[in-house]
C-alpha cells in the first residue's frame, strides 16, 4: 500500500454506503425532535439535537438500524487497525445544517471514535474535512500531507474517524438543507 494511502487508512476509514438505514429511520428522525443553536463562537450556528453532548439520540429515539450499522462499522474499523472489539458506550445527536453553516475546525476531545451518519444531503450542502495530524511533513519532499483530505457526503454514508483528528464542515452555500447524525465512542477503560 502506498505511504499516503497507508496514514489516510490509518486515521480514516471510510465509504460504507447503504440507503436502507435512509429508508427505513428517516421519517422517525425528521418528526419531533428539539434543536439547538450551537454557540456563536463555533461560527454561524448550526442545529443540535443536544447541548452537552452527552446524550444519546439513537438510544432516545430507538433508531436500531443506524446503531447497529455503527456496532458493525466499529468492528471492521477496529479490525482494519488490529485492536480488538471492545466495550464502549456512546453520545449521538442530530445535525440540521442549512445554507451559510459550517462547522469550523475541533476535535472531540476524549472520544476514541467519533463518526457522521448523512440522512439528507444533496451532496454539495459542505464536506467535512479533516486536517493532518503530521505537520511535520508538511515540508518533506517525500510526502504531501498539507492539504486537507475532504470527504462528500451522500446518503447512507458513515465515517468514522478518531476523536483526537481535527476536522471541520465546509460552507453549506445550497439551498437545502443537510441532515447528518455524529457520534462519540468511549471504550471502557
Ligand atoms: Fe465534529
Amino acid at each position: 500500500m502506498e505511504l499516503k494511502a497507508l496514514l489516510q487508512h490509518q486515521f480514516i476509514s471510510l465509504g460504507w454506503t447503504t440507503s436502507k438505514i435512509k429508508k427505513t429511520e428517516f421519517n422517525q428522525v425528521k418528526k419531533d425532535l428539539d434543536f439547538f443553536d450551537t454557540p456563536e463562537m463555533w461560527g454561524k450556528p448550526q442545529k443540535l439535537t443536544t447541548q452537552n453532548f452527552e446524550d444519546d439520540i439513537i438510544e432516545q429515539k430507538k433508531l436500531r438500524v443506524v446503531g447497529k450499522a455503527i456496532d458493525d462499522h466499529l468492528k471492521m474499523f477496529l479490525d482494519a487497525l488490529g485492536f480488538p472489539k471492545l466495550k464502549y458506550r456512546m453520545t449521538s445527536w442530530i445535525t440540521s445544517n442549512s445554507k451559510g453553516e459550517y462547522s469550523p475546525v475541533h476535535n472531540h476531545l476524549n472520544a476514541d471514535i467519533s463518526g457522521v451518519y448523512y440522512y439528507q444531503t444533496n451532496e454539495r450542502d459542505g464536506s467535512i474535512f479533516f486536517v493532518t495530524p503530521t505537520l511535520a511533513m508538511t515540508n518533506s519532499i517525500f510526502t504531501k500531507f498539507s492539504d486537507n483530505i475532504y470527504v462528500k457526503p451522500e446518503e447512507g454514508k458513515l465515517i468514522m474517524f478518531p476523536g483526537w483528528l481535527q476536522h471541520g464542515v465546509s460552507t453549506n452555500t445550497t439551498d437545502s438543507t443537510r441532515v447528518s447524525l455524529a457520534f462519540n465512542i468511549y471504550f471502557e477503560k
